[in-house]
């Protein structure tokens, strides 16, 4: 029973925030005169000879205590005798945990945000240096349209930006203080949760007791936020993959975020990249997992809940560590520009601009110029030329109209600088987006 019950193996990582959250209750049950102001002011000593117990390693946790919880009041019962029972009043280790979770979660959100800054402003950076930089758009991996390298490393600054907009929100509806619901009905006793709220940092109480001890909500769109913003990591690391494969060599990795091989000498193995790729399972494991526990769960508390703590942990951990992954890796890797370049131009990547100056200049239908480009793009293929290096008079053949003007736009940089629609690739538009991001970035 006890090995299965306990939890203090892993909620011990709650010790803070429940000593935190103590000193809050403590402070109101003083204020409320529901214990006296001696007995107060022992509690909050012998909680922060705890703190600090637990902090020099000295604090011996126990099993037999259960949880977090039990083991911190039980010793400072220990230390301060009668004073340290009191603490309960009014309190359920419900309410508690719930208290202690929030505020675990608000923390970790607080410290993730800077990484994720850093991870945005290193890829904004690079992004800035390559905004020239051609290589090859892919669409199902097949060479689709030039672009540049700066917006290819933009794009996820994009999506690292709706994932830290995602852990932002989750932390605004978190914020709302369980303490005082008790073990779920509320209390008689004449708390005021106004004071425990404003002394956590709560922005409210929350509104109804039965809700703040058994949702845990606030911990599946924690994990959900983590679990999209692991998704957009591991493509990311895939592309790493396939960039410095010999084949590709789009870019190399520095020799810190590679690995030798044993037996082949020549190998710089992207393990970290591969490693961020694979992580994702443990955190979207993570959100599946809890998902789980929850589901079906009569109100109010029930022991299940206990199972939803190792998820976060195990989630948060590993985002941190793919998150620094990430930031090393962009920030040391080289591009090889000629490689990226040669290849941009292949595939017949400016077919479309091609049909674009069919419509442009020909006022041909988008429709009809397709059908002329294609016709163009499979005489290069059966000659072996590159779209720029078809005779005009053969073009000809295909569309009597087409005049000496149409090799300009048949060029990787002329696609690219053409590309200036909002949100495209062209190499001014990636400057000015790089040096927006760097800018909103560099101080924070
Ligand atoms: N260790 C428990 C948990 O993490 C604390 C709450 C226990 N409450 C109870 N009524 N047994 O969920």
């Amino acid at each position: 029973m006890e090995q299965i019950n306990a939890s203090i193996g892993f909620d011990k990582n709650l010790w803070k925030q429940d000593i935190q959250g103590s000193i809050a209750h403590a402070e109101m049950l003083a204020k409320q005169k529901i214990i006296s102001e001696a007995d107060k002011n022992s509690i909050h000593q012998g909680l922060r000879e705890i703190e600090r117990e637990i902090q020099s390693g000295q604090f011996e946790f126990s099993r037999a205590l259960e949880d977090i919880h039990m083991n911190i009041e039980a010793r400072l019962a220990e230390r301060i005798g009668e004073a340290g029972k009191r603490l309960h009043t009014a309190r359920s280790r419900n309410d508690q945990v719930a208290t202690d979770f929030r505020l675990w979660i608000r923390q970790n959100i607080d410290e993730l945000i800077p990484m994720i800054n850093h991870l945005m402003l290193t890829l904004a950076s690079r992004a800035l240096e390559y905004a020239e930089t051609a290589m090859p758009g892919f669409t199902h991996l097949q060479s689709a349209q030039p672009v540049t390298f700066g917006h290819h490393l933009l794009a996820y600054t994009e999506m690292l930006n709706r994932d830290r907009g995602r852990l932002i929100d989750a932390r605004r509806r978190l914020n709302e203080n369980p303490l005082g619901a008790a073990a779920l009905a509320g209390t008689s006793f004449p708390i005021d949760r106004q004071l425990t709220s404003k002394l956590l940092g709560f922005d409210r109480p929350m509104a109804n007791s039965l809700d703040a001890v058994s949702d845990r909500d606030f911990a599946l769109e924690y994990l959900s936020a983590l679990s999209i913003m692991s998704i957009h990591l591991s493509r990311m690391a895939e592309e790493i993959v396939i960039w410095c494969s010999s084949p590709f060599s789009f870019i190399q990795l520095s020799d810190a975020y590679t690995t030798g091989s044993s037996i082949m000498p020549q190998k710089r193995n992207p393990d970290a990249a591969e490693l961020v790729r694979a992580k994702v399972g443990r955190i979207s494991g993570a959100l599946t997992g809890l998902l789980t526990v929850m589901k079906g769960l009569p109100l109010a508390y029930v022991k299940d809940m206990q199972e939803d703590k190792e998820q976060v942990f195990a989630a948060t951990e590993t985002i941190i560590l793919c998150l620094a992954a990430c930031s090393g890796m962009i920030a040391d890797l080289k591009a090889n520009q000629d490689n990226m370049a040669y290849w941009a131009g292949s595939g017949f990547s400016t077919a479309t601009d091609l049909a674009d100056w069919l419509v442009k200049e020909l006022e041909l239908p988008f429709r009809t110029a397709h059908h002329v480009t294609g016709k163009i793009v499979s005489y290069a293929e059966t000659h072996n030329l590159a779209l720029e290096n078809v005779p005009l008079q053969k073009m000809q053949e295909i569309e009597p109209l087409i005049n000496n003007d149409i090799y300009s736009v048949l060029g990787v940089q002329s696609s690219l600088a053409s590309r200036t629609s909002e949100g495209g690739t062209a190499p001014k538009n990636v400057r000015k987006s790089a040096k927006i991001w760097i800018d909103k970035l560099k101080d924070i």
